[in-house]
Formats: C-alpha cells, sequence, structure tokens
C-alpha cells in the first residue's frame, strides 16, 4: 500500500470515536458508485481497515459507464468484496447476493463532474431520483443500520454573499432548466425523498452536502480543477485556467472528508449535513499556485499558470462565484473536525500520484 494512503487511512480512521468503530463490527456494507473518485478511497480503506474495524463483507457496485479502473480488478481477488457490474437505475437489487444482510448503505452512484454529468444528464438524474427510490423500496422494512446518500453543496446553487458561508438552513438559489440542473436538482430531489422515506419508514437516513473533495482516487482525467491541476503538474504543462480565476472555493481533502461522510453513515438516524472545511476561501487562482508550488517540491515542475476559454460554451454557466461551508452542525453533533490544510493536502495528492507512478500498484 502506498505511504500517502497508509497515512491518509489512519487519519481518517482516528477521526471516528470507539463508539462509531464498534458499529461496524461484524457488518456488511453496500456501495453504489464504488468505481468513482470517493469509491477509490472507500473501497481501500475499508479492505486496509477491515480486519482492525471487523468488517464482514463490501458488496459494491457499478455501471463503470466511465470505464472499469485497474484498481477494481485488483480488489477482485480480496475475499471481503462482491463486487459488480450493476445499474442503479435499471438492474434489480434483489439479484445480488447478500444485499438482503446489509448493514449500511452507501449511495454514491452518480457522475460528479459538471463536464461528465452534462454528457450524461438524463443517466445523472435518474441515478440520484430512481436508483435512490429502488434502494428505498428495497430497503424500507429492513433493519438497516444506517443510509447514507449523497447530495452535494450544489444544491444551494449560487448563493448571495449573506449566506456565504453556507449553513444547511440555506434553502438554496438553483436554476431549475440550466445546463447543471440534471445534478442540482435531482440531487434536491433526492434529499426530500430521503427525508419521506425516514419520517414514514423510520429509516435511519443521513445525508451529506459535500463540499469540493480533492486527492487520491481523483482520476485525473475528471476536468474537476484539483484533478486538471495535477494532471498538469504530472506531464509538466503550463496550468490552464478556464476561468478568470476569481471564483472562491474551500477545499476539502478525502481524508478529511470520508471521516465525516462515516460520521454521518454511523450517526443512526435522519439528518442532512455539509461536509467541508470552512477555510482557507480561496480563488482558483490562489489554488493553482498552490499546486505550482507543491508540484516544484513534489514533481520538480517548471510550468507556470496561464489564462484560456473553454471550447465549451456552458463550461461556466451556472458556476457558483463562491462556495464555503458552515460546518458547525456536523462539528457539534458529529464532532467532525477537519484538520488537512489545502497546502498540505495538494502536497499529499502530488505525492500519492508520484508514488503510484513509480509503484508496483497501478492507479
Ligand atoms: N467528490 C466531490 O467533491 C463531491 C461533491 C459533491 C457531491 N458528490 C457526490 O458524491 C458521490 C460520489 O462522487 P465521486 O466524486 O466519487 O463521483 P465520480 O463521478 O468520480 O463517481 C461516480 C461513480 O458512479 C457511477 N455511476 C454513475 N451512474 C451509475 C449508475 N446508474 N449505476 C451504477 N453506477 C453509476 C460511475 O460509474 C462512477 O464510477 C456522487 O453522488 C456525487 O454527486 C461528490
Amino acid at each position: 500500500m502506498l505511504s500517502v494512503l497508509n497515512e491518509d487511512f489512519d487519519h481518517t480512521l482516528n477521526g471516528l470515536s470507539q463508539q462509531e468503530k464498534e458499529k461496524l463490527r461484524n457488518s456488511t456494507i453496500l456501495i453504489t458508485g464504488c468505481a468513482g473518485f470517493l469509491g477509490y478511497y472507500f473501497m481501500h480503506f475499508f479492505q486496509n481497515k477491515a480486519e482492525v474495524l471487523g468488517i464482514k463483507k463490501v458488496i459494491a457496485l457499478d455501471n463503470f459507464m466511465l470505464g472499469y479502473p485497474q484498481w477494481i480488478e485488483k480488489l477482485q481477488s480480496d475475499p471481503i468484496f462482491n463486487i459488480q457490474k450493476f445499474d442503479i437505475i435499471k438492474d434489480r437489487i434483489e439479484g445480488i447476493e447478500g444485499v438482503d444482510k446489509a448493514d449500511f448503505i452507501i449511495h454514491m452512484a452518480s457522475i460528479a463532474s459538471p463536464v461528465f454529468y452534462r454528457q450524461y444528464p438524463i443517466e445523472t438524474l435518474d441515478a440520484n431520483i430512481w436508483g435512490l427510490r429502488s434502494l428505498f423500496d428495497f430497503y424500507k422494512d429492513k433493519p438497516i443500520k444506517g443510509f447514507l446518500f449523497y447530495s452535494s453543496s450544489e444544491l444551494y446553487g449560487n448563493p448571495d454573499t449573506a449566506h456565504v458561508p453556507t449553513s444547511e438552513d440555506y434553502y438554496g438559489y438553483v436554476c431549475a432548466t440550466g445546463p447543471r440542473a440534471c445534478y442540482d436538482e435531482s440531487k434536491r430531489f433526492g434529499e426530500t425523498m430521503c427525508m419521506l422515506f425516514a419520517q414514514k419508514y423510520n429509516m435511519p437516513i443521513g445525508v451529506a452536502r459535500p463540499f469540493n473533495n480533492y486527492g487520491p482516487g481523483m482520476r485525473l482525467n475528471d476536468k474537476r480543477v484539483p484533478a486538471d491541476f495535477a494532471l498538469a503538474i504530472k506531464e509538466n504543462r503550463n496550468i490552464e485556467i478556464l476561468s478568470s480565476g476569481s471564483p472562491t472555493r474551500t477545499f476539502c481533502y478525502i481524508a478529511d472528508a470520508i471521516n465525516g461522510y462515516l460520521k454521518i453513515l454511523l450517526h443512526g438516524s435522519y439528518d442532512f449535513f455539509n461536509i467541508g472545511i470552512e477555510s482557507p476561501e480561496i480563488s482558483i487562482s490562489q489554488l493553482a499556485e498552490i499546486y505550482v508550488e507543491a508540484g516544484k517540491k513534489v514533481f520538480g515542475y517548471t510550468g507556470k499558470v496561464v489564462y484560456a476559454t473553454s471550447a465549451d460554451k456552458d463550461y461556466l454557466t451556472n458556476n457558483p462565484q463562491r462556495r464555503c461551508p458552515s460546518i458547525d452542525k456536523a462539528r457539534r453533533i458529529l464532532k467532525y473536525q477537519p484538520s488537512i490544510s489545502v497546502d498540505n493536502g495538494v502536497k499529499r495528492f502530488l505525492r500519492f500520484i508520484k508514488e503510484s507512478e513509480e509503484g508496483e500498484y497501478k492507479w
């Protein structure tokens, strides 16, 4: 296992309380969307910590619509996993062996990168709505201990500055017919469904609203900014910014974020939480400079930051100007405490890419 990942998994685990860890003992976990960025981290984390946490089985599903990663092939031989090609929109969940025994369900299936979900808008909508519905229909009368639905900070749309940092009680300012609506609106609809099924069937549903994660597992051709910049560093090309560089974000390193997601999964009752990091809120230009500095140290990078225009006319349509969470609720209720700074996280991400290239473990 790569050294960055080992350290990151310890970090994710150490943020869980003893009580939270105990809940995973002897458990079967079902994950949809296991082959994506967050899937990469979850799958390797569960493999790495299965023994210490006493996890019995991980049933992992994905339709591999963006490709079949090499690392999935490697995990196939580990008996802890049952990995299956499965489309959450149309395949029948009862056909998968062992799903009726699942204690925890993590529903992540839905492309997260704007460039790609705009290529598959109806599939994105369906995975978040009908995919979720079919899981609820199957699990509504089963004794599950936790169900985690991945919503998004995109459900807040483009908040005015009075609502930044954005807390969970902000309703959102979202365009229902723009190029990002397939994603934003299906996450909103999904959240409504979570609330209704939790009310009617008393299901322990937790909703995560992630704010810009990055780090190991993100495909370098993913087209989200942290991946684009990492690819430019790896290839020693100039970093191209396809906007004015002024929109701001906070960037939450994956090892912190997954700790937050696990806390929601293990919470045991219905609620919804922002998961991210509240500072620093930086512009895309500042992020690019952080990559340049980290790139020099890790790769001996010699490129610079340049500005360009995307050939895609909708690339920036409805792109929020500011995205920054209030995570007070998760801090208070879940004791979630992200701590990895963006400077450190970017360095770790680049180190991970370098280690994967040099090692036997092909990413
Ligand atoms: N990464 C982030 O910063 C972030 C931010 C907000 C929300 N989220 C949410 O978290 C979840 C995971 O994000 P990610 O970054 O890993 O996304 P990703 O795009 O890297 O991976 C998504 C995975 O879902 C799979 N998938 C899509 N439709 C499917 C279907 N119908 N059936 C089975 N599998 C299907 C894809 O093949 C892919 O492997 C998504 O629901 C996303 O909306 C992530």
